[in-house]
């Protein structure tokens, strides 16, 4: 696999407001973490090392303050601004230099997933096309929606239609082959003014490119775009954090399960945190080792 990764955490976050005239969306707490460590643990659980923030220029210096350089986590991480949210295959355009000639996957910043991420580690082994995913949901009308043919294959995508034709959505997160930036140089802004990610799929789609894979029921696909659903969020990581006693994307674990740090620096940084329940928590981390529920720590 070569593919480096954008996280698009920009946008105005009116929805979540007044909480958004303070802090952006993916700073905002989900339980106990900020809401970027969860797509971020997506991709960093997916193998990822080479990775992208896009946010706003207001946005950006705070974001840049707390995930640094990413070597913290043994990650490479690079942030870029969009000035305006011109919409989300924008982000390839804006992130083209550091892509160069290699594909690439990008995530929301506000998706959290958490379950087995073994269909996102195969999409990312995909040479050629573009991969994304399928999840039944009750209100369709409120993302993109992915139809089926008779034989199961995708045959068409539509950005938020008021008479969805399946229960699919489609989660913001997808993998593309390195002929991405090449494609959304060729889209044209939709009637809301915005480069959508539905018209680069579609692109992908005619030329009969472009895998849709089903995630299962078992899988947790949570959105965090409204009051509402972003306590509902932090409840679900709660409820499963307590019970196992093991935390959803943690960073530092993450990164040491991966092989992305080695013990060592993990003493070290387990030694520079605040004293607390997430120093606690990563200190017996540390002392278990990296085998411990290796691989699957969730994202
Ligand atoms: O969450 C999955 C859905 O995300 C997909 O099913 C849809 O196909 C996709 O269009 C998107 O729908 P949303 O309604 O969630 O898009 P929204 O405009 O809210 O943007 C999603 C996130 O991306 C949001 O946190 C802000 C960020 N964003 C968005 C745009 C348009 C940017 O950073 N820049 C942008 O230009």
């Amino acid at each position: 696999m070569n593919k480096k990764a954008i996280l698009l955490a920009g946008g105005a976050g009116t929805r979540l407001y007044p909480l958004t005239k303070i802090v952006c969306k993916q700073l905002l707490p989900v339980y106990d973490k900020p809401m970027i460590c969860y797509p971020l643990a997506t991709l960093m659980l997916g193998g990822l090392r080479d990775i992208l923030i896009i946010s706003t220029s207001k946005d950006l210096p705070m974001l840049e303050d707390y995930l640094g350089d990413g070597s913290r986590f043994g990650i490479r991480i690079e942030y870029a601004a969009q000035p305006k949210p011109d919409g989300i295959a924008q982000a390839f355009l804006i992130g083209a230099d550091f892509l160069g000639d290699t594909g690439a996957s990008l995530i929301l910043g506000d998706n959290i997933f958490y379950g087995k991420l073994d269909f996102y580690r195969e999409a990312l082994a995909l040479e050629r096309g573009a991969c994304i995913f399928g999840y039944q949901v009750r209100d369709p009308e409120r993302y993109g929606v992915v139809e089926f043919g008779p034989d199961g294959r995708a045959i068409s995508l539509e950005e938020k239609p008021k008479n969805p034709k399946s229960h699919f959505a489609i989660p913001g997160l997808y993998v593309y082959d390195n002929r991405v930036v090449e494609f959304c140089r060729g889209l044209k802004p939709s009637a809301r003014g915005e480069l959508e990610i539905t018209d680069l799929n579609s692109l992908y789609l005619e030329r009969n490119e472009l895998h849709v894979k089903l995630l299962s029921r078992g899988m947790a696909w949570l959105d965090t775009g409204t009051q509402t659903s972003l306590l509902e969020a932090g409840n679900y990581i709660a409820t499963i954090e307590h019970r196992q006693g093991l935390k959803i994307a943690c960073l530092e674990e993450a990164a040491f399960r991966m092989g992305f740090i080695e013990q060592a620096q993990l003493e070290r940084i387990v030694d520079d945190l605040p004293k607390g329940e997430y120093r606690e928590y990563l200190r017996l981390v540390c002392a278990e080792g990296p085998a411990a529920y290796h691989p699957e720590p969730a994202g």
